[in-house]
């Protein structure tokens, strides 16, 4: 974007009265504060506990300026990672649009202590108030890409979407619960991840999990499971029950599907293999949406769609096969006695209504269980702040319900 626009004085230039090249650096610094200032405020940074610390500094100077010039200033980050961020500014003639000088720089966040940190999720949001867009971070694992969005500091929740969702389905929950150390990746075959064109099934979907967890070097977390993620939850605590401290379930069932459910499965690849994934936004909107699922104004349906209709063909076919050949995790409730588990559900919900929610709840041992008034099968979309909060009193943990999302 080309938001700033700064001018040239006479003591920013040498004895030549062109624009000094130590004084180019200094406008792409005071370029990035005034964006920074005019969107989520100069504290931005101070507000999360953290500083940029330039790393890197790279500039190719490529025509002259002079006192009176005005100058505009484009700024695109080009690559993400997890501690920093490296970001390209353009500086150009205003009159001409010649390019004055091109840099790249790279920044680390750190705290207080000089130890380099996390990008704090609402650096990002408030980098994307100033127009910004800070791309989430890409983690490989088994041979997969997977993008993940990371937030707050303190007890570590790994996110598990549902279908054919992705990870922006827990956004409006990270304000909200930023005493907790969210991890929300796109699965395999979803949102921003790679989707491979064989692979896909409950077991390889915990497995990415496992791995993912590995990479970040956390040993255990708490599964927050929506449908399709519950059913990742449940295979995760077959495969690595140690890895796990706590469980959410939210809107899902630990029952396999019937012969009838999986003939649906296969007559909905075929429809979207001959008819493209929007099908899937057809078929699922009216039962995925609660109330905000019409067409008012204030309905979620178009964000809900646009979300359904990114997903990858090969993701979404996948996901399928996944779905309708998942195993019965009925056996496996009785043993997670002992275990701290949340079920929620929602008053409004088509898929697993209260009833499904219930009886699951029923086979955990000691599980607590709610249902939301006035939400269907997304909760953390739809009623952001009653999920949020029930989470929050379960982990023991404050809501700031009062953040904007
Ligand atoms: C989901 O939201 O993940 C799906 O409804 C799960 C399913 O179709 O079984």
């Amino acid at each position: 974007m080309t938001d700033v626009e700064l001018t040239v004085y006479p003591d920013s230039c040498d004895a030549f009265g062109h624009l000094n090249q130590a004084s180019v650096l200094t406008l792409f610094e005071r370029a990035r504060w005034d964006l920074i200032g005019r969107g989520p405020g100069t504290d931005l940074f101070r507000r999360h506990g953290v500083w940029p610390a330039v790393r890197r500094a790279e500039l190719d100077y490529q025509s002259p300026a002079f006192p009176g010039d005005v100058l505009q200033f484009d700024v695109e980050v080009l690559h993400r990672g997890r501690t920093s961020f490296s970001m390209r500014q353009v500086a150009r003639q205003k009159e001409s649009k010649a390019i004055v000088a091109d840099g790249t720089f790279t920044f680390v966040l750190i705290d207080a202590t000089g130890k380099p940190v996390p990008i704090p999720e609402g650096v990002a949001q408030g980098f994307r108030q100033a127009g910004i867009i800070l791309p989430a971070e890409r983690i490989t694992v088994n041979g997969v890409g997977l993008v993940v969005e990371r937030w707050g500091s303190g007890t570590p929740v790994l996110f598990l979407h549902g279908f054919p969702l992705d990870r922006s389905l827990w956004r409006p929950l990270e304000d909200r619960l930023s005493a907790l150390s969210g991890i929300a990746p796109d699965l395999r075959g979803f949102g921003d991840s790679d989707a491979p064109d064989v692979g896909y099934s409950m077991a390889t979907y915990a497995r990415d999990m496992i791995a993912l967890l590995d990479t970040l070097k956390i040993e255990s977390v708490v599964l927050c499971g929506l449908s399709m993620g519950g059913y990742i939850a449940f295979e995760m605590l077959r495969q690595a029950r140690n890895r796990v401290q706590g469980l959410i379930l939210i809107s899902t069932q630990a029952t396999p599907d019937d012969q009838a459910s999986q003939s649906t499965r296969d007559r909905m690849a075929t429809s979207i293999r001959e008819r493209g994934v929007e099908v899937l936004s057809e078929t699922m909107l009216p039962l995925l949406l609660g109330h905000l699922g019409n067409d008012q104004p204030g309905s979620l349906q178009p964000i809900v769609r646009d979300v359904i209709d990114r997903t990858p063909l090969a993701g979404a076919l996948g996901a399928l096969i996944a779905l309708r050949d998942r195993p019965d995790s009925r056996p496996l409730l009785p043993t997670l006695e002992g275990l701290p588990t949340l079920v929620l559900g929602g008053a409004l919900d088509r898929i697993t209504p209260p009833p499904v929610i219930e009886g699951l709840a029923s086979e955990i041992p000691g599980a607590e269980f709610e249902i939301m008034e006035g939400v269907g099968h997304l909760g953390p979309i739809e009623d952001p702040d009653q999920t949020a909060h029930l989470v929050g009193e379960f982990l023991g943990v404050r809501n700031e319900t009062n953040n904007p999302i």
